[in-house]
């Protein structure tokens, strides 16, 4: 990655051998496997401006220990926003300003399940949510999803058979919109049958709604959260995907007893809530209408991408590959008719292309019915369309398809 102009003239950081970054580019390597954003499409100038703005704005307080539940600030701007793109907005005291969803979801781990109860998880899911979860004494359940988003109604059996072990389930994680990696969005029918079901069998829903800013063809459905009744879903929300994730903000919503649990932890009361000042920042966006213009552009962009990305693979892919077309997000589900993705990806990465294979998003606890999707993991792979432009989208898909049809 080229730096920025503003560092220009800084000493590299101890000689250039510590990492600045998560990802670093390999020169000549256009790599689909990473969900980051474009650094192209990383509105530097514009935060560099709003960033002065917020300080000469709040001050002190911008640079002290922040409320526990977030600065009022943002968690106002949150309300805003929600009440224009989901179907509800929270009161104020259903909000918590986090750290970013990866932070909230650790917290979720901690605070919302007992050491050894059952945490139920989509398959194919996000490999990092699976590696935060099982970083908690919990054990992972994974239930079949297919093109309509989790199947539901196989959820009964799975529960009744959990429970007859004498188990406890915890909390089901699930990400109904624009899913990684498969891209595919919850349908509205099981949504409701979802809602009915946690209902009904008293389940806790933790539900991971980074994708909803990015959103191409049309308002992203509205959040379980919003359709179900109180303390039946904990919402998790990022400014990751919409303006930076280098800021580390984002809020959950849920209903007052679980924000209160939420902020009443001790080192929220030691530390102030995470992310302070980028918190206030990302409050400053959003009243000047920056941030809604970022997302305007973020969507136009992705969008774009998107339609290269399915366009190459159209052309480029062997006979008999299918893949998902996405209403949003950064990914999609690429499916070989046969092979093993993970052994195809030496010879992938050689060509100066890369995917992470779909096996990767599989609990290793799989006793559990699978379905589709999951079954289909070993012969598919996940690409993102954030990274590159749609030029070298195409290039790499090219690459890619050389190798794969053989
Ligand atoms: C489904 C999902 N959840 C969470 C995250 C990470 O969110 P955050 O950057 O807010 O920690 C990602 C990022 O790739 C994601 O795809």
């Amino acid at each position: 990655m080229m730096s920025h102009p503003s560092r220009q003239g800084l000493p590299e950081t101890a000689g250039g051998r510590l990492p600045l970054v998560e990802f670093v580019e390999k020169p000549g390597v256009i790599d689909l496997a990473w969900g980051h954003p474009d650094p192209d499409l990383l509105a530097v100038d514009e935060l560099a401006n709003l960033a002065g703005t917020t300080l000469r704005r709040f001050g002190p307080e911008a640079l002290t220990y922040g409320a526990p539940a977030g600065p009022g600030p943002l968690i106002e701007a949150v309300v805003d926003r929600l009440g224009r793109t989901d179907s509800r907005p929270p009161r104020p005291d259903e909000i918590c300003i986090t750290g970013g969803v990866s932070a909230a979801l650790e917290q979720c781990a901690k605070l919302l399940a007992e050491p050894g109860q059952v945490i139920l998880v989509e398959a194919p899911t996000y490999h990092f949510a699976l590696q935060i979860l099982a970083s908690h004494p919990l054990e992972i359940c994974p239930l079949p999803f297919d093109s309509g988003g989790l199947v539901v109604e196989t959820l009964p059996d799975t529960l009744a058979r959990i429970r007859a072990s004498g188990r406890k389930v915890g909390f089901l994680y699930t990400i109904p919109n624009f899913h990684n990696p498969t891209g595919l969005t919850l349908t509205t029918e099981r949504r409701r049958a979802l809602l009915e079901l946690a209902e009904a069998e008293d389940l806790l829903l933790v539900e991971d709604d980074v994708y909803r800013e990015l959103s191409f063809d049309g308002p992203a459905p509205p959040s379980l959260w919003s359709l179900a009744p109180p303390g039946r879903v904990v919402r998790l929300g990022s400014f990751a995907k919409s303006l930076a994730p280098g800021l580390r903000v984002g809020y959950l919503t849920a209903d007052r007893p679980l924000t209160r649990k939420f902020s009443g932890q001790p080192w929220l009361h030691s530390g102030g809530a995470p992310s302070h000042l980028p918190s206030l920042l990302v409050a400053t966006c959003m009243v000047e209408g920056m941030y809604q213009a970022n997302v305007r552009r973020l969507q136009a962009a992705y969008r774009q991408r998107r339609a290269a990305l399915l366009e190459s693979l159209q052309a480029e892919m062997p006979q008999g590959t299918t893949w998902t077309r996405p209403a949003g997000g950064y990914f999609t589900w690429v499916t070989l008719p046969a092979g093993d993705t993970r052994k195809l990806l030496a010879a992938v990465q050689k060509a100066g292309s890369g995917y992470i294979p779909g096996i990767t998003f599989l609990p290793r606890e799989c006793s559990e019915a699978r379905g589709p999707l999951a079954e289909q993991a070993p012969r598919s792979f996940r690409l993102a369309w954030s990274r590159y432009s749609p030029e070298n989208l195409r290039e790499s898909v090219r690459r890619m398809g050389e190798v794969l049809r053989g």
